[in-house]
């Protein structure tokens, strides 16, 4: 991580403690996205206006931001333990995901089949339907049981010969569920032994990184997608690690940054943002996964002592999302009524909350469209306090009770 000096005093916006020591706001949305860290914001603040130089430029501003950017790259590389030259910096998740998909697709001189699961985030299902639609593609889904998890054995029966790629996430932005990385790992490199065309393996790690570990050395992934926003980091950064020997066709033409893979001027202060929000949640790994699992035991405890709850997330699931469905209580409503009182949680996942339609994943994992719309999503941050989380409790608890006393 590069060294910066300036120091402004900044703390979160949303003040969630009055005088008397009162939450009056408690975020818990954090799969949605997270607020920056203060001290992200002040390792990124030189790089705006002070070392504002294009790492293109042949001068001496130039030479610096590049000498910056590649230090972010070299720190970001070492703690996931790869090469500098297999990240590729992108604008996030999206991006990484769109870039893994197409990219790789671009680069084949034939359309092939990509496997993939039903419960994937949009910006890997809806590449994946591009493919089919419009280059001859074929696709498999694979289903999930009813903790959102595919069985392995599903993917060893589903690769054929014209396989050719295979796509599925970490961990789940709805519901958490976390998937058998090693043993889906395994079957690839074990399909692999056996044919000349090699599969490749594509991981959503978005919601993963930082809380659940990923061990990109010993399993054999060779794409995998990771988002800074989710993890305390700016918007619009993530990065696509690509490991050596994987050839992708980019997505953007231009200027030939990031290794002729991603053309456009490198945005540098939300590299060295990212790059801190790694160092961030890398540092704090060893507590991050007990401390929210000790606020997310709290918080599905006390909720599930409303009548009528149900919670949708595996026991086994990542530590920090939280699927809680209200029987009779339109999760719309309940968001709103919540937002009133300054508990803010969503429907789903954020990109689709909008949107009105049954959540792809819920119905995957059995529950019918009404259930789903009786869903709604916690997003824990280890930031919380067990305070803010019985406080949050307490108005999930009241607000329940009042949307089913004039809706029931
Ligand atoms: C699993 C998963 N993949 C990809 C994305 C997209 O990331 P971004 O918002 O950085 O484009 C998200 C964001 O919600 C996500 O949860």
């Amino acid at each position: 991580m590069p060294k910066v000096s300036v120091t402004p005093q900044l703390t979160y916006a949303r003040i969630n403690k009055n005088k008397e020591g009162i939450c009056l706001e408690v975020y818990l949305d954090h799969s949605a996205t997270t607020p920056v860290d203060p001290e992200v914001v002040e390792a990124m603040a030189p790089y705006w206006s002070l070392h504002f130089g294009n790492p293109s430029s042949p001068h001496r501003l130039g030479v610096e931001a590049e000498s910056v950017l590649t230090q972010c790259r070299r720190f970001i590389a070492q703690t996931m333990q790869v090469n500098p030259n297999e990240i590729v910096f992108t604008s996030g998740g999206t991006e990484s995901n769109n870039l893994a998909i197409l990219g790789y697709a671009r680069a084949q001189y034939k359309p092939g089949r990509i496997i993939t699961t039903s419960i994937e985030h949009p910006s890997v299902l809806n590449p994946i339907s591009y493919l089919r639609a419009n280059l001859g593609w074929q696709a498999t889904k694979l289903p999930v049981n009813s903790h959102g998890k595919i069985d392995p054995a599903d993917l060893a029966g589903a690769i054929s010969p014209d396989t050719s790629l295979v796509s599925i996430m970490l961990v789940n932005n709805e519901i958490g569920s976390i998937q058998d990385l090693a043993a889906i790992s395994e079957i690839i490199a074990a399909a692999n032994r056996k044919r000349r065309q090699k599969i490749v393996f594509h991981v959503d790690a978005c919601q993963a990184f930082g809380t659940v570990p990923i061990d990109l050395a010993g399993l054999q992934i060779d794409l995998l997608s990771i988002s800074s926003h989710k993890i305390f980091g700016p918007k619009g950064i993530g990065l696509l690690y690509v490991k050596t020997g994987i050839h992708l066709q980019p997505l953007l033409f231009g200027g030939g940054q990031e290794g002729g893979l991603r053309s456009g001027t490198e945005n540098l202060p939300a590299i060295v943002g990212l790059a801190k929000a790694v160092q961030l949640a890398m540092t704090g790994f060893p507590h991050r996964a007990p401390a929210l699992a000790e606020l997310r035991s709290r918080l599905v405890t006390r909720l599930m002592q409303i009548p009528g709850t149900f919670c949708n997330s595996p026991p086994d699931g990542a530590p920090h999302i939280v699927s809680i469905r209200y029987e009779g209580v339109k999760a719309e409503v309940l968001v709103h009524f919540l937002e009133q009182k300054g508990v803010y949680l969503s429907m789903g996942a954020a990109c689709s909350s909008r949107k009105n339609k049954a959540s792809h994943v819920l119905q995957a994992i059995g529950l019918s469209p009404d259930q789903a719309s009786s869903t709604v999503r916690i997003g824990l941050s280890p930031k919380l306090s067990p305070e803010q989380i019985d406080y949050a409790c307490d108005i999930i608890e009241a607000s329940v009770r009042e949307v089913r006393d004039i809706y029931g």
